[in-house]
Formats: C-alpha cells, structure tokens, sequence
C-alpha cells in the first residue's frame, strides 16, 4: 500500500485481513468487498475448514490462515471472541495497523480481572501485542447492523461510528475504512477514550448522527455519564 494521506486511502490497493470469521468477521468482510478492498479472512484453524462458509457469507473474501491474513494486510481486523485475545500473536501483528472490535460480555468471556488495569479492554489487548498499531472502533455496532445501516456518504440518515488509537496513522487509516464502510467516523482520541463506547455505555446502546456521537463523547470525556463495566463477578 503506497498511501500518503491514510484517511484518504484507495480501497483498490489495500488488503484488509480479518482475524475471526465468524459474524462479525464476516460482516466486515462483505462490507469491505463492497467498497472494493482486497478481503483476507481466517479462523483459528486451516483456511480449508472455512473456505466454503467464506464464499457463501462474504462472496470475494479469500479464506486464508491467520499468518497469511496478518503478513499480507495493511489492517488487520481483530474480531475473535475477547478472551482469545492471548491466541493472537504478537510477532505476526508487530508494526502493523490493527483495528480491536472486540468486546468484554462476562457471560461469553468469563471473569477477566486483567480489565480491571486498562481504561478500555483495548488497552489490555495492547499489552499482549504492544508491537501493534492499534486502534478500537466497530465494537459498538452489531454485526447485522454494519451492512443495514450503512449509507453514502452525505446521506441524511448516515450512522456515525467512533475511532481511538494513540497512533495518528493507524488512527487516519481506520477513520478512511470506517468512512468507505458506509459511516460518519469520528476520531474519539486516544485508545484510552475507548472506553466511551464499550458496552453499557450510551454510545455502545444507542445509534448516532456525527454530531450527536460527538456531544457523547464529549459528555464521557468530561465524566458527565455514569456508566462502567462490570469486571467483577455478581454475587
Ligand atoms: N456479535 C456482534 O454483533 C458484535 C458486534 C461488535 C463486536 N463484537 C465483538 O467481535 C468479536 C467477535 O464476535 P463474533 O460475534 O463475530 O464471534 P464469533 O461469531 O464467535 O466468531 C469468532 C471467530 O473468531 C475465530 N478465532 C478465535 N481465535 C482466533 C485466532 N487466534 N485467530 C483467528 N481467528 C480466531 C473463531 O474461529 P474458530 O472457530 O477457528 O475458533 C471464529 O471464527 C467479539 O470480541 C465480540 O465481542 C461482536
């Protein structure tokens, strides 16, 4: 990829290699081919056990393994389960542009005191791949929804999504992705700002326009809201 600006990219002659091919793996991947970008997809395994799965839920992605996704991306999608997040590895993700759309559910993840250190569950993924350029945005978009509600760009009704990463470039190149995916993408700030959009949160619940999510963002900024996560087990 020779880019210049990353938020101005050309879906043409960029290749996204999507980590996780299961709904929202391959949600990403049916919208990224329809905006014409290259699509590489694994699961945890061999690239044959997904390969018709892959043709028939994200038609133009080509199943790969997870290390032929990671060499050969100029971003990296991230959407396994977040517990899985220490089967990542760090090598094959060092120096590379990473997008984190993962989420913390207890039910589905268990008890991952681990949280309880990182301002966004981002911050955790992080420290087990800190060679990586990450950043966090489509956590706070259902799977169905990436392809239901997203619109032209200008469109009255176009959704706004958020954006954090404390790298400028990977931040530009994932504002550019979110925008050829069919939304308003709005820079968050630093990956620390994450935790504006994660679940039980108003943005993570709700569904905004460019100004309303930035007036969010504003309110979370300035602790106006009261929400947060549960890290620790009900009793
Ligand atoms: N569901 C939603 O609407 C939604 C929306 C936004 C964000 N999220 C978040 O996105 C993530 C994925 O959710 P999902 O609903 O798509 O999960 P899912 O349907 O259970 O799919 C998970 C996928 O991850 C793969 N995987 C696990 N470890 C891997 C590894 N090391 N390398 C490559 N692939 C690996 C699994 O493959 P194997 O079968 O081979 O293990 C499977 O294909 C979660 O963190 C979730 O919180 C979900």
């Amino acid at each position: 990829m020779s880019i210049q600006t990353l938020k101005q990219h050309d879906p043409a002659t960029t290749t996204i290699g999507i980590l996780g091919a299961g709904k929202v793996g391959t949600g990403v991947a049916r919208q990224a081919i329809k905006a014409g970008y290259r699509v590489l997809i694994a699961a945890s395994g061999d690239p044959k056990d997904i390969s018709l799965i892959i043709s028939v839920m994200a038609p133009g992605a080509v199943a790969v393994s997870a290390a032929e996704a990671m060499a050969a991306a100029d971003l990296v999608v991230l959407s396994v389960p977040l517990h899985k997040f220490r089967t990542l590895d760090p090598a094959g993700l060092a120096g590379k542009h990473v997008l984190d759309t993962m989420n913390y559910w207890r039910d589905t993840n268990g008890d991952m005191p681990e949280l309880e250190a990182a301002p966004s569950s981002s911050e955790m993924v992080h420290a087990h791949i800190p060679g990586a350029r990450l950043a966090k945005s489509l956590n706070h978009i259902g799977y169905h929804e990436l392809e239901l509600d997203a619109r032209p760009a200008g469109a009255p009704d176009r959704r706004a999504l958020a954006v954090t990463s404390d790298d400028g470039q990977t931040r530009d190149l994932v504002l550019g992705f979110v925008e050829h995916l069919g939304f308003d993408a709005v820079d968050g700030g630093s990956l620390a700002g994450g935790a504006a959009f994660e679940p039980g949160t108003p943005i993570f619940t709700g569904s905004y326009d460019r100004p309303g999510l930035q007036a969010e963002l504003l309110a979370h900024a300035a602790g106006a809201t009261g929400e947060g996560r549960e890290l620790a087990p009900a009793h």
